[in-house]
């Protein structure tokens, strides 16, 4: 039986945004009840639950679609809520002072308070406290703690609006928060502390590898970031195995010199429906049908706020096939290469310059 999803409007074009107290009371109420309530956050829109209740978190993974082996992450109000739930350690209390509030995920020790279900049956929790002021009066409003996935359903972009989360979830939940467009556009960075001095880094963010290693001394990045898992290659975080964000017409990266990389796909446009995620500057060189500017080429701010939405529309312009430029693995690039290398299943097309 469908639900019915109530959809608040909470962004009324006004900066910063004022949550009114009445609809985050209701969101609460609905939330320490046993519901689901989807809100935005500064990285993406998440559908929540109730993190400390194994019926909210199995509720959440029917929502979604997704493997319930596939842990959660729980949303906290203030970084030292985390003692509440998990083993924190002074590795964590210095990432805390870096960059909490903020788009960081850690993973610790979890605490008996945390069932198993929400963990996806680990012994560990990954821990974040998000800096979007509804995300934040809600946790508040609700007192405890907030587990939620991103909001989209198993194998899509991560939404970045509330026409995404609509989409994908009206019927699925019993709140939708609508409070405008997420301002970084991609997931939050997740890292595990492995000592004092050592994290490795599971999943890049806004909060890149440079920024953490001024913080810890010893930064590892996970092999599935960069690479594609053999077989039966047992990945650090259960998420890296699930193919992500793959939109349904193949999306190909391409790698070359710029001059180069235009020149083919202005042939490309004229041989098949492409749907091109392309450059600013690109734009009067090409045909306009199918074109989505994503920002300018050192604009990875604006590249990674418009990804997820552009392979949504994309998608809905069903095309032959989806062309994006590889971007560079340094800073959010990083994050930008890990999002789309695996959308596009590892699939990059070498230009030769002429
Ligand atoms: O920005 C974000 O992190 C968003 C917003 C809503 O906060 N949430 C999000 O959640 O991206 P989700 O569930 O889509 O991605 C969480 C990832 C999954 O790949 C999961 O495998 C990993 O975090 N994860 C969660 N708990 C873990 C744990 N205990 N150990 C290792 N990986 C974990
Ligand atoms: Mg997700």
């Amino acid at each position: 039986m469908p639900l019915n999803t109530e959809i608040v409007r909470i962004d009324d074009g006004c900066a910063p945004l004022s949550p009114s107290a009445e609809a985050l009371c209701r969101a609460a109420d609905v939330l320490l009840s046993g519901g689901l309530v989807v809100f935005p956050t500064e990285t993406v829109y998440g559908l929540g639950g109730l993190a400390t209740s194994a019926t909210s978190s199995r509720k959440i993974y029917e929502a979604k679609g997704r493997p319930s082996d596939n842990p959660l992450i729980i949303h906290i109000a203030h970084p030292a809520d985390a003692e509440r739930y998990a083993i924190t350690s002074p590795c964590y209390e210095r990432l805390a002072k870096a960059f909490m509030p903020g788009p960081l995920t850690v993973i610790l020790p979890r605490r008996d308070v945390i069932p198993r279900e929400t963990t996806g049956g680990l012994d560990t929790v990954a821990v974040r406290c998000p800096s979007h002021p509804v995300a934040h009066a809600l946790i508040e409003a609700t007192g405890a703690a907030i587990a939620a996935p991103s909001a989209n359903r198993s194998g899509k972009p991560s939404p970045t609006c509330a026409s995404h989360v609509i989409d994908d979830m009206d019927g699925r939940v019993d709140m939708i928060i609508d409070g405008g467009e997420c301002d970084i556009g991609l997931e939050s960075t997740i890292v595990k502390i492995e000592d004092e001095d050592t994290v490795t880094l599971l999943r890049p963010g806004a909060i890149t590898y440079d920024a953490l290693c001024m913080v810890v001394e010893n930064v590892t990045v996970a092999p599935a970031v960069l690479e594609r898992l053999g077989e039966n290659e047992r990945p650090l975080s259960p998420g890296m195995k699930y193919r992500h964000y793959a939109p349904d017409a193949p999306l190909v990266l391409l790698e070359g010199d710029s001059d180069a990389v235009l020149s083919f796909l202005k042939e490309e446009q004229k041989r098949r429906r492409c749907a091109i995620l392309c450059y600013d500057e690109e734009v009067e060189g090409l045909d306009r049908a199918g074109l989505f500017p994503v920002g300018p080429s050192n604009d990875l701010t604006s590249q990674a706020k418009l990804l997820f939405c552009y392979l949504r529309e994309a998608d809905r312009t069903a095309p032959d096939i989806i062309y994006a430029h590889q971007p560079k693995k340094e800073g959010l690039g990083l994050a930008l290469y890990n999002r789309m290398i695996r959308a596009a299943a590892h699939t990059v097309l070498h230009i030769p310059s002429p």
